[in-house]
């Protein structure tokens, strides 16, 4: 009998067969397992029959699919040299596990001369499991890679149905559900950033699952750039996952002893519905991903982000008032969008000159700063580093640095071009200017925004630089946080554009969409939340009309949907009716008072039949409960809201802090329910009554929010 290698940790257990000379196969990934008498002893291939019209040998699911050697799935590996070695066939010469928790497994082609090393973590806390792959060239010539995925994945036989996400421009983080093809199915981005069309994440679910039970696998790559993701179905029905970067043809090469490694695909299962995977997954980041200044995360500070409010027409007293106005209303940290630096009058010049305009800033940033700060408010900035607008001084001096195919005409997007940030003159010039301005100023915070998609992206080699670019803007941002290990950056893409845990590991925040519109940013933050923890998710209160959708909602329900994240606000705060300034002043208050649990506990949502969005925010002693509608409701009777993961967590004290719109009654029919959620006390509920009774709520007009806050009762637990 082959060993088995095992990990287990967080209810989770991974197990793989191992021999020398074998390629290693995948035997069980799932809920933990006390005993598994029939895995020690019967090896996989002893449990397969071998079909008709197949090769002589049977093998479990491998590690690292490989064409060469007749694998059925897609290949996790293609490579060649020049047209030779194409034909590989990994087998596995050792592991090396350190601790129950990580294993390397060392595979190697002597034939084709090339080694991987595939490396398995499963996180002691999360339970996530993450994969990657590091190819060597153990060759004598070059050898081109084509593709190269972390692993391939086997799922659960169980996982049948996809969940995906698409979108655009200010319609980020759409949810799709569909089951997967008899063909399999397969995603590829080639935009140069995670991307709004395709963001780098994909839930694997059983046809039972839903958002609280069912089995289920959310899949997240840590990458940047560019990615494809597979579900691919071998033609024999098994099904697996692979994800991993899309390369450019031509984009790697690597010379003898050279290396390539994948981004790193992480992965939450949880027999806990979408919700119990999103929740490893969370965990997973808070954890593991993020890297807050000082080691841990300080309250999330509300924002003022003068885009909305001003556009590109900065003027000085304009803004000394809107910072006025904004500290008035409880603002901690005033941004100052783009605009600022040269001959940026519009978004036709000025990118890649990263001073400020002398025209509307004749003494620098300084005097508004210092005001800022003068008001107890910190100060944020906006720059847009990887790009080059043509009409700028730098692309005056320097025009080979943007990416371009020599002998074409230049492509644009948003009138700019990329910079071939790998260029380690480039690099140092990014550098330069961003240190000088985070040295001369006290700048807490940049809001890193990246607003087109590649095209013809090529460096001065003629090669295709677009995983070179990513690489360098890693490399950039570590730069910057080492230099100034205080600050924080938001990874912005024409809103959430570049949103994934790779940008993660270097930011702590990304900008969910530059859709403010309330009833759009349910579905929005809904999309995101499946993927990343409230307290990184930008959200927020933007002016009525919304200036993406012309819609416009009431100031309470903007506010209500903006507290579910790390709340701000995107609007004119001196223009205002004053009833709207106070009740924006109140919510930030509340939301103030709330961010403890948002930020930290654990994130659950929910649907009704009838179009109620919910969002339950879980920690030991205390929840928050965001409930939502978009539409008129179907009927005149309302379900009580059932709550799951409330289930067995004691009794609580519930109050109803804070609603907007309506909740349908005759306007003199007594509400003794409401009345007594609404008293500082609230009432008495049980989690359990909340899991299968429900949450008694009225019947609510489109638009409309209710806010609960849940005080577990002390010795009450379980
Ligand atoms: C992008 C961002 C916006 C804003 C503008 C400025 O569209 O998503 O929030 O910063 O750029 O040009």
């Amino acid at each position: 009998m082959n060993p088995l290698l095992r990990m287990q940790a967080a209810g989770v257990a991974v197990v793989l067969e191992f021999a020398v000379g074998e390629m290693p196969v995948w035997r069980y990934w799932g809920a933990a397992l006390a005993h598994t008498p029939l895995m020690d002893a019967w090896p996989a291939t002893d449990l397969l029959r071998m079909a008709p019209g197949t090769l002589d040998r049977l093998a479990g699911v491998p590690l690292l699919a490989c064409w060469g050697n007749g694998e059925p799935g897609a290949p996790a590996l293609r490579a060649h040299r020049a047209g030779l070695d194409a034909v590989q066939d990994l087998r596995a010469t050792g592991f090396v596990q350190t601790n129950p928790h990580s294993l390397v497994l060392h595979l190697s082609d002597e034939v084709a001369a090339i080694a991987v090393d595939v490396s398995l973590q499963l996180c002691a806390d999360s339970g996530v499991l993450s994969l990657h792959s590091l190819l060597r060239n153990t060759g004598t010539a070059d050898l081109t890679v084509d593709h190269q995925a972390c692993a391939s994945v086997a799922l659960p036989p169980v996982l049948q149905e996809l969940g995906s996400y698409h979108g655009q421009w200010s319609h980020e983080f759409q949810w799709t559900r569909q089951p997967v093809p008899m063909a399999g199915w397969q995603r590829d981005n080639r935009t140069g950033r995670s991307g709004h069309e395709a963001p780098p994440a994909v839930f694997v679910l059983a046809r039972d699952a839903g958002d609280h039970q069912g089995e289920a696998v959310a899949a997240q790559l840590a990458w940047s750039g560019n990615h494809r993701f597979a579900l691919d179905r071998a033609e024999d029905g098994r099904l697996c996952l692979q994800a991993g970067e899309w390369l450019a043809p031509g984009e790697v090469v690597l010379a003898p002893g050279a290396t390539l490694q994948t981004p790193t695909l992480h992965l939450g299962w949880s027999d806990a519905g979408m919700n119990g995977a999103s929740a490893r997954m969370q965990q997973f980041t808070r954890s593991q991903v993020l890297q807050w200044a000082g080691g841990s995360m300080r309250p999330r500070p509300v924002h003022l982000n003068t885009w909305e409010a001003v556009y590109f027409n900065h003027q000085a007293d304009v803004l000394f008032d809107l910072a006025r106005a904004a500290a008035a209303v409880g603002v901690e940290r005033f941004v100052l969008d783009d605009g600022w630096f040269p001959a940026r009058k519009d978004d036709r010049a000025g990118l890649g000159d990263w001073w400020p305009d002398p025209a509307k800033y004749p003494e620098g940033l300084g005097p508004l700063i210092a005001h800022v700060h003068s008001l107890g408010m910190e100060f944020g900035l906006w720059v847009e580093p990887e790009m080059v607008n043509p009409d700028s001084e730098l692309f005056r001096a320097h025009p080979d640095w943007a990416l371009q195919v020599a002998g074409r005409a230049l492509v644009l997007g948003r009138n700019q071009l990329v910079l071939d940030v790998a260029r380690p003159e480039v690099g140092q010039y990014l550098f330069d200017k961003l240190h000088a301005l985070l040295t001369a100023h006290p700048i807490a915070y940049l809001k890193w925004d990246m607003n087109r998609t590649f095209a013809q992206a090529v460096g001065l080699d003629g090669r295709v630089a677009m995983r070179s670019q990513i690489t360098a803007w890693y490399a950039l941002l570590r730069r910057l946080r080492t230099a100034h290990p205080q600050l924080e950056i938001e990874t912005c893409a024409s809103g959430g554009g570049r949103a994934d845990l790779g940008a993660l590991r270097y930011t702590q925040r990304l900008w969910t969409s530059d859709n403010n519109d309330a009833v759009s940013r349910v579905t929005i933050q809904s999309g995101a939340a499946r993927l990343f923890p409230l307290e990184l998710m930008g959200s927020h209160v933007g002016p009525a009309p919304a200036h993406a959708t012309g819609r416009s909602q009431s100031m309470d329900f903007r506010c209500a949907v903006a507290c579910f994240g790390h709340m701000g606000v995107e609007a004119d705060v001196r223009q205002l009716p004053d009833t709207d300034r106070a009740t924006l002043a109140r919510w930030i208050a509340l939301y103030k008072s709330l961010r403890g649990v948002l930020h930290t506990g654990q994130f659950h949502q929910g649907r009704t039949e009838d179009g109620l969005v919910w969002w339950l925010v879980q920690a030991a002693d205390r929840a928050v409960l965001g409930v939502f509608t978009a539409q008129p409701p179907n009927y005149t009777y309302q379900p009580p809201l059932r709550l799951p993961s409330l289930a067995g967590t004691g009794v609580w004290q519930l109050r109803l802090l804070a609603s907007a719109g309506q909740a349908r009654a005759r306007g003199d029919a007594l509400d003794p329910w409401g009345d007594a959620l609404r008293q500082a006390d609230g009432v008495r509920v049980a989690g359990g009554e909340l899991a299968r009774m429900g949450l008694p709520v009225p019947v609510m007009q489109p638009e409309s929010a209710l806010l609960y806050s849940f005080s577990r009762v002390p010795g009450s637990e379980g």
